[in-house]
């Protein structure tokens, strides 16, 4: 996989009647592009408790926090950070940027 590019991944009207949208990368790597207000947040779908996705998972506008569906471990949208047991290591990120309606995600 090409990293510290700007991928391509979705355009925003993708989002308009919906807050979330998963899109795969690779065979080993799918993301979920989460939309709050204005802002745009880019996270693997994958649980770093057990690798579950984080899809189904409730969102917390206001703290910028998912929740994942299976054990209710919490993830910072913004560093990936575990906030709550049972995970302990933080998800994958990626950095977004929105150009022309289109979105992007750094890979790196
Ligand atoms: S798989 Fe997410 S909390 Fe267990």
């Amino acid at each position: 996989m090409v990293t510290n590019t700007w991928l391509e991944i979705a355009d925003i009207n993708e989002l308009q009647n919906t807050s979330r949208i998963k899109k795969r990368i690779s065979d080993d790597l799918e993301v979920l592009i989460i939309k709050i207000g204005n802002s745009i947040f880019c996270v693997e779908n994958r649980c770093s408790h057990d690798e579950k996705p984080l899809y189904d998972g409730n969102i917390y506008e206001q703290e910028k926090i998912i929740e994942c569906a299976y054990h209710g471990a919490r993830f910072d949208l913004e560093t990936g950070k575990a906030l709550r047991m049972p995970a302990v290591t933080p998800i994958n990120i990626f950095k977004t940027k929105i150009e022309n309606n289109k979105i992007y995600i750094l890979l790196t």
